[in-house]
């Protein structure tokens, strides 16, 4: 048996056994030590990215879920870019419902970075806006763009879901709502809570994708729930390509 490593059978004497090892067994050594401590690092780095790259991945899984993408930043400016006269029909279509009213109140759910609201605020002078949304990066997003405007004495934002507000029954004038139902996880709770928190006669204007296209991009229900908790519901095309909708206006009125 060789003792060590380095010793070549054949070449010269076998070497007495000596008290510490061969200066090329310590080089081995103290490599194999370097490589575990290396691998042991790796290992040490790779855990600690993993555990503080998982609250990041957690957060653009959540933003995907509840708003088709990776985060606010991105959706804000893609909505910015592509959206602008979609969001000024929706003001005017707002401003129209409201024509009678001095002081609204307005609910907007699910307001994302606030494209609506500054459109609604700036339309309506004497309305108040109220913002609700589970995603409170997208509330500030909000925020931030209402006191960029100088709109933001007459505007709040509320972290909370659509199927269950925090709010007195009939306390808004209007409900709006756009590109949102479809990622309600209780639609139908959603609508119920809609029908409560509008004052009777009030309206509510939900503007979303086709429920085929909201449920193929999330596999919820959506716009298909609106009736049901208000009896009735009035559907129109908003957006479209061709002869599909891809984007419908449905009113909904809170009867007496
Ligand atoms: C696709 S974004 C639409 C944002 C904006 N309304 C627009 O038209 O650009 C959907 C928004 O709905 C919010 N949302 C999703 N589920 C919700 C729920 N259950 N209750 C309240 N807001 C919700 C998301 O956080 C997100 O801000």
């Amino acid at each position: 048996m060789r003792p060590y490593g380095c010793w070549v059978d054949g070449v010269g004497s076998r070497p007495a056994q000596p008290s510490s090892p061969p200066a090329c067994d310590r080089a081995h050594h103290v490599a194999m030590r370097r490589r575990l401590l290396l691998i042991g690092g790796i290992a040490t780095l790779g855990g600690a990215l993993g555990v503080l790259a998982k609250p990041a991945l957690d957060s653009v899984r959540r933003s995907l879920r509840t708003s088709s993408s990776p985060g606010v930043g991105a959706y804000d400016r893609v909505a910015g870019v592509f959206l602008g006269g979609y969001y000024d029909g929706i003001a005017a279509d707002c401003a129209g419902v409201l024509a009678s009213m001095e002081h609204p109140a307005i609910l907007e759910v699910g307001p994302g970075p606030g494209h609506l609201a500054e459109r609604l605020l700036t339309r309506i002078p004497g309305a108040s806006w109220t913002g609700l949304d589970v995603d409170p990066a997208m509330l500030a997003a909000a925020a931030r763009r209402l006191a960029a405007a100088g709109l933001v004495e007459r505007s709040a934002t509320v972290d909370a879901d659509v199927a269950a507000m925090p709010f007195d029954d009939g306390a808004f004038d209007l409900v709006v709502s756009s590109l949102s139902a479809h990622h309600w996880l209780d639609a139908e709770a959603g609508f119920r809570e809609i029908r409560r928190v509008l004052r009777p006669g009030g309206v509510a204007l939900v503007f979303d994708l086709s429920p085929l296209l909201g449920h193929a991009e999330t596999g919820l229900h959506g716009l298909r729930t609106a009736a049901a908790a208000f009896g009735e519901s009035e559907w129109r095309r908003y957006r479209g390509a061709g002869p599909w909708t891809l984007v419908w206006r449905v009113e909904l009125t809170a009867q007496p």
